[in-house]
């Protein structure tokens, strides 16, 4: 574990606005700095920096964090990686020590891990540029040298152990942990077998993180031969389930397409990228995961999938809707692109151009429709069997849609299928429904506003997310049991009175509290604090006054519950003691 005070101390020193500017330009805006949201697409900027706060808040999308927070969303980096990352920029280690021994162990690992691909992928580098018949394979794909070298594309040499002219240990158990090279079983009488590298005779693709780290390799053979791609295996660094080729080169394209295209192999990334379509990712030779989905909607909202039309791709393209489904929440989009069968994204871009392949990807068919013609042609709707069946395999899919306007959306273009009314088919699903104002195109109601009916208790949280200090003022409250609002807004008070935090921000309370109970509340209290800011004069005063009626409130509340009480049955000498000084502070107050 990183030791809280760390990173409280970490918080009071690095500021996010300069974090947030190495990646998005901002604008100052009052007390404030913004930009077009990086983590939505939109035209009008509401994404939101409050150095005060310490703290990004977008108005549209209700993203929001600390510097953290931004590091984990923005660069896809794990929570121990993006303290690391700030802290190196802020100069500070990251204190080790406390860290528990297989921690400490596990990270000491992945660092000298990430130090091992980093060699490898120089080698590679470097033997491409030594090796004629690498070079003119990859001229022959049509690539270019800058576009080469923009993805670190090299090449093994067809050796079994060229890794050797690298690394002078070449039996460290680094190489073989990284996937790098392989242990063959020991024959007979032997302690250990002969160990030769992985990749031998292949052009080398380079698979980044979020850190520009290379945590893995995807390697095609130049000629023919099986395997034709062979991938890394899965190690401490690298999971292909969650990571795409191509990402790290990818962002600034998808930011500024608006879109990001999910194709299905690395050559697709590159010579899409080559013609200058540049926001392509790709997964790893596996399917589309809900991992995989996630990631890409932190950064656009809108998803174009892009497989082939055969067979596979038609496979690929519906593990990629079910991945989807559970993200789709409103303003998302995930559409998918249909190349005739001879082609690939790679063919096609080579063929037609990329005018041709963008306009095609804007074009792509919404995931609604998809679904449709896909159960249409599984399930013979003319007959009732047909429609039944129609129903009960749309009812896995469409259940794990979050409830939405897309999924009531989606309803009311299945229903005419089977012959139902939206109605009727929402019920067969098992679903409700959200009844309809008005004609049928009627444009739908407002969104519900994001900021929940406030609550005097709510009301307090965020004022103190506003200006912690006042926190020293809360003491002791009553009967917070039923109240999460108020749970944490004693638990922040807790958390002053035991001196925890650095409450010139109210960053620090957002990570103190991260993953436990109170965080969600705490964030949202912070993101109210930066939308709607109380007056700042008269902050005090309306901060007093809620938490003296809070506690009127409470006060009244077990005065009643007690004297109830006491009609049932005597109190007990504790309970009269509670009843009278109860009725002391009631006084009081
Ligand atoms: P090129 O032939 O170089 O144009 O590759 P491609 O991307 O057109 O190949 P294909 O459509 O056959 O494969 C798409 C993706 O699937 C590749 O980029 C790989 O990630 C993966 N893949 C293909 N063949 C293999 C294989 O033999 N083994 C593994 N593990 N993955 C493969
Ligand atoms: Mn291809």
């Amino acid at each position: 574990m990183i030791p809280q005070s760390f990173i409280q101390e970490l918080l009071a020193r690095v500021d996010i606005v300069d974090v947030v500017e190495r990646y998005v330009p901002l604008k100052k805006a009052g007390a404030n700095y913004q930009a077009c949201c990086p983590f939505h697409s939109e035209k009008t900027p509401s994404f939101t920096v409050s150095p005060s706060k310490q703290f990004y808040h977008c108005f549209g999308c209700g993203a929001h964090g600390s510097a953290i927070g931004f590091l984990m969303e923005y660069s896809g980096l794990s929570y121990p990686d993006a303290i690391e990352e700030l802290a190196r920029h802020a100069g500070m280690a990251v204190p080790r020590e406390e860290f528990s021994p297989e921690m400490a162990q596990q990270r000491k690992l992945a660092a000298s891990l990430t130090e091992v691909m980093a060699r490898a992928a120089q080698f590679y580098k470097q033997s491409l540029k030594k090796t004629p018949r690498a070079i003119d394979y990859l001229k022959g794909r049509g690539l270019t040298g800058e576009i080469a070298a923009r993805f670190g594309i090299g090449y093994a040499p067809d050796d079994w152990q060229s890794l050797r002219e690298t690394f002078d240990d070449y039996e460290a158990p680094a190489l073989s942990e990284c996937g790098l090279v392989i242990d063959a079983e020991p024959s007979e009488g032997q302690q250990k077998g002969r160990r030769y590298d992985r990749f031998r005779d292949r052009i080398m693709f380079p698979i980044l993180d979020g850190r520009n780290h290379v945590i893995g390799f995807g390697g095609r053979v130049l000629d023919r031969g099986e395997p034709k791609y062979l991938n890394s295996p899965e190690t401490p660094l690298f999971s292909k389930g969650r990571e795409l080729y191509g990402l790290t080169q990818a962002r600034n394209a998808i930011r500024d397409d608006g879109f990001v295209l999910v194709v299905e192999g690395y050559m697709d990334v590159v010579a899409l990228a080559q013609f200058g379509v540049g926001n392509a990712v790709a997964t790893l030779g596996t399917a589309t995961t809900p991992e995989h989905i996630h990631k890409l909607f932190r950064q656009t909202d809108r998803i174009v999938f892009c497989f082939d039309g055969d067979r596979a791709g038609r496979k690929a393209a519906w593990r990629a809707l079910e991945s989807a489904l559970p993200e789709l929440n409103d303003g998302r989009v995930a559409s998918f692109l249909f190349l005739p069968t001879e082609h690939d994204p790679d063919s096609f871009v080579r063929e037609q151009g990329a005018d041709r392949f963008r306009q095609l990807a804007l074009s792509a068919q919404p995931l609604s429709e998809y679904l449709l013609h896909e159960l249409q042609s599984r399930c013979d709707t003319r007959s009732a069997e047909g429609r039944a069946r129609f129903v009960s395999e749309a009812r896995p899919l469409v259940t794990k849609m979050p409830a939405g306007a897309l999924r009531t959306q989606l309803m009311h273009l299945l229903a005419p299928a089977v012959g139902l009314s939206a109605q009727e088919l929402a019920e067969a699903l098992g679903l409700r429904l959200p009844r309809r104002s008005g004609r049928f195109n009627a444009p739908p109601p407002p969104a519900a506003p994001r900021v929940p009916p406030s609550t005097p208790a709510r009301k307090l949280l965020c004022m103190l997310m506003q200006r912690p200090a006042l926190g020293g003022r809360i003491g002791h409250l009553e009967n917070i049991e039923d109240d999460p609002w108020l749970q944490a807004v004693q638990a922040v008070a807790d958390s002053i009175e035991h001196g925890d935090i650095d409450t010139r921000h109210s960053a620090g309370f957002a990570e103190h509290f991260r993953d436990g109970p109170h965080g969600p509340l705490i964030d949202e209290a912070i993101a109210a604090a930066i939308e709607d800011p109380a007056d700042e004069g008269a902050l005090p005063h309306m901060f007093e006054d809620t938490l003296q009626h809070l506690r009127r409130t409470e006060i009244s509340r077990a005065i009643n519950h007690l004297t109830a009480l006491s009609r049932q049955s005597p109190l007990s000498a504790e309970q009269q003691a509670e009843l009278g000084r109860l009725l002391r502070e009631k006084a009081r107050t």
